[in-house]
């Protein structure tokens, strides 16, 4: 369908349904909707009637060829103008087959696996009746009390930029028009909803626009600039106007500024909930401010249904306002095929081959692998010998629950527990399971049992945790410890003196303190999805090397949140040459410094840097530098090694980051191998933004560090001229 046939669609709209097709619900308002029949209490205190419903332009939550099927079939027996539905979704880390949350993934350092997993993602969720994810989300996380930093990729800018970029590609393909096995996506949720005071849900996120421009905004821009269809807003306020009302942000920011001229679509309630913000007086005034700002869709709050229509009679909003949101649906529409092929991808038939097949499985594993961090392994305690007897005790033993949140369609009955992933690698008899205690409370009863099973073992693996509901949307926690029965299970089990390896289940980085001291081993599994279970067990085993290293700093106690890599000097920075023992920048009692550094992440072999070189120590704009180290497996496993490179300005006309991460390899290596690793450092990457928001560099001294963290670098000092 071309522009002009969409304009004359546009055309034939009355007013009433131009607003309808900017109304999104979810999908037991429609019919066709397996669970029809229990929404007729809502949504007659919606005001949603059937000449709004017939005229709906989106559908959310809904997955399933049948059902999908049943709806667009449904729908366009009804709508006059023939316009389908799209239908939209939150797959976030996974369909059916689900990977490793976002967190983890981040870890792994590997777009080309990143890509992979939304392309499959993208494939089951296409086959089964989807057409946007409601993904990737991007927001920068510092602050591990917040529920929601398992959806992003971490701390650092450049890394979730690379990562935003990698998940649109999967989702989208190179031609979602002719791809039906791709997915839209929607980047979200702009902006800076990551930035939450306290690390606490929906709450206010108050920053410079420097900082929001050099930290936050990165990664949604490099999702728009790899082609991402669609962008969701906040719930936050940024600069004390909530995001979903907020013109500087949307109009003249994201669309004025960036050119994005896709669908924007309100978080669920959240055109709404500027009346809670205290930003609108009533529903009208909200519908107004978010259509004003730029919101074409409103997810599941009627503000715009309610009340847009008497708005424009009284001109108080201009029709043609309405008509550029409508436009954009409908050429969204159009992008997919819709019009032509309102069922797309959707085969009842096909979706039953595709799902979760071996091939998806696979690649789950093979994520899941990379995405595991191990953190300490003293003793030589890691890899397990297949001949050990082995006490597996925990609340995570057995569990299915290791697909983490937003796995809505997958099932933890699919899903590997630990359990059956050791058990592929040794004799069953082998292996003595006890719970120990529950994921948040526990009896002596169980810790006897747990001390019993270990008496007889030769090593102790511990399955431990925070269940699915401990993080994700609205799950945030002021103590990010484990749950106090785990931790003394973990204290009486050190009693017994055995060889101990503990198994993390989590969505955030945790205060480490009763594990990282009382374990000779722990491994970071993260919610590690469908294939988890397997794939710990091919580390613990050894039969692959460990090579996952951490996007985000973990804290070594809450009292430090937010603690990042990239923080500023300040005036008094505790390692001044000069500092006074008292009166620098610091706790009393705790480090400054995080319990695990960004980029961190240990192996079954090891790794020697030597030779750190720049290849001349002055740069020019149009001279780049070039910096190398070599680096050599000095263990006696093969293994892969992510090669970090950073950099610091140290005289900025404000204030620069100790560390900014640049570039980096990731490299496999056989023991004994050696290679020289390089990267090329341009002017073009000294730029951040400065006082007037002008994004350039400065001339002056600068140095590169390499090395295989934020903390371990060795330091070359260079010069910019300009
Ligand atoms: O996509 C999500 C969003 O991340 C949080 N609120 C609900 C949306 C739709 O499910």
């Amino acid at each position: 369908m071309s522009e002009k046939q969409l304009l004359s669609i546009l055309e034939k709209l009355t007013l009433d349904q131009k607003i309808a097709q900017l109304q999104q619900l979810a999908g037991p308002f429609f019919e066709g909707a397996s669970s029809q029949g229990q929404i007729t209490g809502p949504m007659a205190a919606m005001g949603i009637t059937d000449e709004v419903l017939t005229h709906t332009g989106s559908v959310l939550g809904v997955t399933g060829a049948d059902e999908v099927i049943a709806i667009q079939n449904a729908h366009l027996r009804k709508n006059p103008h023939g316009i389908p539905l799209l239908f939209m979704a939150d797959i976030v880390h996974g369909y059916k087959t689900i990977f490793p949350v976002p967190l983890a993934i981040g870890c792994s350092w590997d777009m080309e696996l990143a890509r992979k997993s939304a392309e499959i993602a993208a494939k089951e969720a296409a086959v089964s009746g989807v057409h946007v994810t409601f993904a990737p989300m991007v927001d920068l996380v510092r602050d591990p009390r917040w529920g929601r930093v398992m959806e992003s990729t971490g701390e650092d800018p450049y890394l979730n930029s690379e990562f935003a970029r990698a998940f649109v590609r999967g989702f989208q393909g190179e031609d979602l028009s002719a791809d039906s096995d791709r997915v839209a996506a929607c980047v979200k949720h702009f902006a800076a909803y990551g930035a939450a005071e306290g690390g606490r849900d929906y709450n206010t996120v108050d920053m410079s626009e420097r900082q929001l421009r050099e930290f936050y905004l990165p990664a949604y821009k490099a999702a728009l600039d790899e082609g991402c269809e669609m962008v969701m807003t906040a719930f936050n306020t940024v600069d004390g106007i909530p995001a979903s009302g907020n013109t500087r942000l949307m109009r003249d920011l994201l669309r004025t500024e960036w050119g994005f001229d896709g669908v924007l679509i309100s978080d669920w309630g959240a055109v709404k909930e500027l009346i809670a913000h205290g930003t609108a007086a009533d529903e009208a005034e909200a519908g107004r401010r978010a259509l004003a700002a730029g919101v074409d869709i409103e997810m599941m709050t009627t503000c715009y249904i309610g009340h847009l229509r008497a708005m424009v009679e009284q001109g108080v909003i201009e029709e043609a306002l309405i008509d550029e949101a409508v436009l954009r649906i409908l050429r969204l529409k159009q992008k997919l095929g819709l019009f032509e092929s309102p069922l797309r991808g959707a085969d009842p038939e096909r979706e039953r081959e595709i799902v979760l097949s071996g091939a998806h499985r696979e690649a789950a594993r093979e994520l899941a692998r990379k995405s595991c961090v191990l953190l300490k392994n003293e003793g030589g305690v890691l890899p397990l010998r297949p001949e050990s007897r082995i006490a597996l005790i925990g609340p995570f033993a057995k569990s299915g629950d290791i697909l983490g949140p937003w796995s809505w369609m997958g099932s933890a009955e699919e899903a590997v527990p630990l359990y059956q992933g050791l058990a592929a690698y040794t004799d069953p008899a082998r292996i003595t399971v006890a719970e120990g205690c529950d994921v948040e409370s526990g009896t002596p009863e169980q810790i006897t049992q747990a001390l019993e099973a270990a008496r007889s073992a030769d090593v102790i693996v511990l399955a431990l945790g925070e269940h699915s509901g401990m993080s994700g949307e609205a799950c945030s926690r002021a103590d990010i410890r484990l749950p106090a029965p785990q931790l003394e299970l973990v204290a009486a089990l050190k009693a017994l003196g055995k060889p101990m390896t503990a198994v993390l289940f989590n969505g955030r980085p945790l205060d480490l303190h009763g594990i990282i001291d009382e374990a000779d081993a722990v491994l970071e599994a993260w919610f590690p999805g469908t294939e988890g279970g397997a794939a710990i067990a091919d580390l613990l085993y050894g039969a692959e090397n460990p090579s996952g290293r951490l996007t985000m700093s973990f804290p070594y106690s809450v009292g430090q949140v937010p603690v990042y890599y990239n923080y500023f000097n300040t005036g008094r920075p505790q390692d001044a040459p000069d500092a006074q023992v008292h009166y620098v920048s610091k706790y009393l009692d705790i480090p400054n410094e995080p319990l695990l550094p960004f980029g961190f992440g240990l192996s079954y072999t090891s790794f020697a840097y030597e030779e750190a070189a720049l290849e001349g120590n002055t740069m020019t704009a149009g001279q780049p530098l070039t910096v190398s180290v070599r680096v050599t497996n000095t263990g006696a496993m093969p293994g892969e090694e992510v090669v970090q490179l950073y950099v610091r300005d140290f005289a900025g006309e404000v204030v620069r980051p100790v560390k900014e991460l640049k570039a980096y390899k990731k490299i496999f290596l056989e023991p004994g191998e050696s290679v020289k690793v390089t990267f090329t450092l341009s002017e073009e990457q000294l730029r951040y933004y400065h006082a007037d928001l002008s994004h350039t560099s400065d001339a002056g001294e600068f140095a590169a560090f390499v090395g295989p963290n934020s903390r371990d670098t060795a330091e070359l000092r260079f010069r910019l001229t300009k």
